[in-house]
């Protein structure tokens, strides 16, 4: 509800009032205190506001609460909680689904022996994206004939991020709004959900125990769980990371008896408040037992306790080392005894010789047993980019490592580790001589205006030949329109492109370039390929943050076929849903569908709360 311009011109008169117990507290006085200072800007890690007014009020109270906003919400009175959600949001409710969403027979039986599968972040442990002809079970020629077979909407939310996992026809998948579904892969239908504590972006993993299975799988505000996938109900739940910034961006493994969670923060973004003592978290791998989630060790990549190291000009002090989270999945290598993590930036000074690294880690006691930093000195927080107040001496450039290392194997039969960095950089590295290098390739470069992501965001995709590496580099500009609130909109011709390289040495074999956004395209399209490439035998998938879904031929990078996803959707649950800029995972295939999500309200893309089924 909208009050009076002439109370709420005074944020103090308001909270006078609220204080005295005269008038109920004033949600746009509420917004402009606490929310506008960064909603209303165009910071690529902030949603704007446009976006947080589709979301439901219930949906928003429950961000405050115990989600993305829970930190900011610290120090307000729920009163003001509910006025400010009340104000932003819709009426909608937080899940009401049609008895039409859930599936007649409800029961989730899931194969420890399946006849397809891409359970987790990747089809395999290797972290390769890349799935057999028999496990997709779909064709070249089957690809140009994909057709929509339904479209799945998670409710009030404005992100679909959360890569599904499917185990032959069954589907588990996390939402942004911190619900878990258990689906059906043929129909979609809903047989159980469960509520979490904060939104879900890493992919959840199912794992054999005993008679039954369970479900593994971590939150943006930090906690972790164990599901019974059969039925939903929760076995335990724990809090990997007390700083108050963790996010558990990165899909888990497990591996005998045990599973591996990595944690990265949003500590780098808090810093955008010149009050606030930057940085203290450090980014981990931390390993528990699945059957109740007790800590077996926890290895920071960050080896020593952050301590003061002074103050900003205005006086606020500041903590360090700091920073090298880890926001993607661990990497298995079984025959050494070892899995690779990769690591991001630091968010204060000093500079550490593990971040923008690739780390070998002993997996049965957590020991670093090699790392190879490629970019050292790399200090970086949301600061830098703004008006430097809390930025450190290093001042970035901010090219964290987002995605995994893949371990395949040379035509020579000698093991390599492939990795992609935000810098515009392509690493083959050697596993048996600590990392050592063996070629390295830029596929992007950094240009004027552009953000820090230019490179690898989020996955490449190998299939034993050649490396598929996309590049995200998004262009930004200042609106032309003096009455926009925000300061950079997104260029809708500057970013994306997909370069195809030998793994032998290197050498590029095709690049496709980016098809930038039409003129009619909605604000936020960019042609940015940000978003975790998949490859099948003979294809290779990318999703755009112009919301298109393509994928190109593998011998020589022509598009075989093009989705657009933004547009509204019918979906099976009745949700009211669209699609939109596609950022994060990547197209899931198997078992003759293709799976992908779509709207992703980060980085000034285009909202979207969608999740699309695809067959021949
Ligand atoms: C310090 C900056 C900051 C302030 C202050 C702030 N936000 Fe946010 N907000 C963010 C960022 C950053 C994100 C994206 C978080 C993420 O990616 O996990 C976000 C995301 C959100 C979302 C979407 C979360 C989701 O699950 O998709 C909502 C809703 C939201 N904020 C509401 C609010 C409200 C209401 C306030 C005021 C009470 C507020 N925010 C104040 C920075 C801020």
């Amino acid at each position: 509800m909208r009050t009076s311009s002439f109370v709420l011109a005074s944020i103090g008169l308001t909270l006078l009032f609220a204080s005295v117990g005269t008038a109920a507290p004033s949600g746009e006085a509420v917004y402009k205190q606490r929310c506008a200072g960064c909603h209303d800007q165009t910071n690529p890690r902030i949603p704007p506001r446009t976006s947080l007014t589709q979301m439901p009020a219930a949906r928003i109270m429950k961000t405050l609460d115990f989600g993305a906003m829970m930190t900011v919400a610290y120090p307000m009175a729920r009163e003001d909680r509910e006025a400010v959600a009340a104000y932003l949001g819709t009426k909608a409710p937080l899940i009401s689904l049609p008895a039409s969403a859930y599936c007649s027979d409800r029961s989730v039986k899931v194969s420890n022996t399946p006849k397809f599968s891409w359970n987790g972040w990747s089809s395999g442990a290797n972290n390769a994206r890349y799935q057999t002809a028999s496990a997709a079970g779909l064709s070249i020629d089957q690809v140009k004939n994909l057709k929509l077979k339904w479209a799945f909407g998670f409710d009030g939310d404005i992100t679909s991020f959360s890569q599904p996992s499917v185990i032959d026809g069954q589907v588990f998948v996390g939402s942004a709004g911190g619900v878990i579904y258990a689906l059906r892969a043929d129909t979609g239908c809903i047989q159980w959900t469960y509520e979490t504590n904060g939104p879900v972006r890493s992919s959840v993993i199912s794992v054999p125990q005993g008679e039954k299975h369970t479900l593994l799988f971590g939150d943006q505000t930090g906690w972790f769980y164990g599901l019974e996938a059969e039925t939903g109900k929760q076995i335990w739940k724990r809090k990997i990371e007390e700083h108050d910034a963790a996010r558990l961006t990165a899909t888990p493994i497990a591996y005998k008896g045990v599973v591996y969670v990595p944690a990265a923060s949003w500590e780098e973004t808090r810093s955008l408040d010149p009050n606030y003592p930057c940085c203290t978290f450090r980014g981990s791998i931390m390993a528990l037992k699945i059957s109740d989630g007790t800590q077996v060790y926890k290895s920071y990549m960050v080896t020593e306790t952050p301590k003061q190291t002074g103050k900003t000009k205005r006086g606020t002090p500041t903590f360090g080392p700091s920073g090298a989270g880890v926001w993607a999945t661990p990497t298995l290598d079984e025959k050494r005894g070892l899995m690779y993590i990769t690591t991001g930036d630091n968010y204060s000074t000093p500079a550490t010789n593990m971040s923008d690294a690739v780390v070998a880690i002993q997996i049965s006691t957590g020991k670093v047993v090699w790392s190879k930093q490629t970019f050292p000195n790399d200090a970086y927080n949301s600061s830098c980019g703004t008006d430097k107040q809390n930025c450190p001496e290093e001042d970035g450039p901010d090219y964290d490592f987002g995605s995994s290392a893949i371990l395949t194997k040379l035509p020579n039969g000698r093991d390599v580790l492939l990795a992609g960095q935000k810098s515009g950089m392509v690493y083959a590295l050697d596993p048996d001589k600590k990392g050592e290098l063996l070629w390295q390739v830029r596929i992007a470069t950094q240009f004027p205006g552009a953000s820090p992501s230019v490179g690898v965001q989020w996955g490449m995709a190998t299939d034993g030949q050649k490396v598929y590496a996309a590049t995200s580099s998004p262009g930004r500009t200042p609106p032309k329109d003096p009455l926009d609130i925000r300061r950079n909109i997104l260029d809708p011709k500057q970013g994306g492109g997909l370069t195809a390289l030998r793994i032998s040495d290197g050498s590029k074999v095709w690049y496709a370039p980016p098809i930038v956004c039409k003129d009619d395209a909605p604000s936020g399209c960019s042609p940015a390929q940000s978003s975790a490439v998949t490859a099948i035998p003979g294809v290779v998938f990318s999703g755009s943050m112009d919301g298109h879904l393509r994928a190109y031929n593998a011998e020589d990078g022509k598009v075989l076929y093009d989705f657009n996803t933004v547009r509204s959707f019918t979906t099976v649950n009745g949700v009211k849903a669209s699609g939109g800029s596609m950022d994060g995972p990547g197209p899931v295939v198997v078992g003759g569908m293709v799976l992908v999500n779509s709207g992703y309200s980060r980085f000034g893309g285009i909202s979207g709360n969608v999740l699309l089924a695809f067959a021949p």
